[in-house]
């Protein structure tokens, strides 16, 4: 599925944990460090989209809320999954 991140287009199958391409995905501007939903570096919003990802789980949401990232559009772009393949593309945007 499509997904662009700071403007450079991802190609990323559905049920992948972005957290699992940081490598990639870091080409775009998006910072990782641990890549397992503890450290907050990789927050980011989701401009579009939205409703084809997973939910945060409660430890992400953990995180989100000690980094201060209370928006409802903010995730840790680590913990993102595919859920749904319905939406044209991901729009994502660190700050
Ligand atoms: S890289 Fe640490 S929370 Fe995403």
């Amino acid at each position: 599925m499509k997904v662009i991140i700071n403007g450079k287009e991802f190609d990323i199958p559905k049920g992948v944990k972005f957290g699992e391409l940081s490598h990639e995905i870091e080409k775009a501007g998006i910072e990782f460090g641990c890549t397992d939903g503890q450290c907050g570096v990789c927050v980011a919003r989701i401009i579009k989209g939205m409703e084809c990802l997973n939910e945060p789980s409660a430890d992400e949401e953990d995180t989100l809320w000690r980094v201060g990232a209370v928006d409802e559009d903010q995730r840790l772009t680590c913990q993102l999954i595919i859920e749904k393949e319905d939406c044209d593309e991901i729009v994502i945007e660190s700050e």
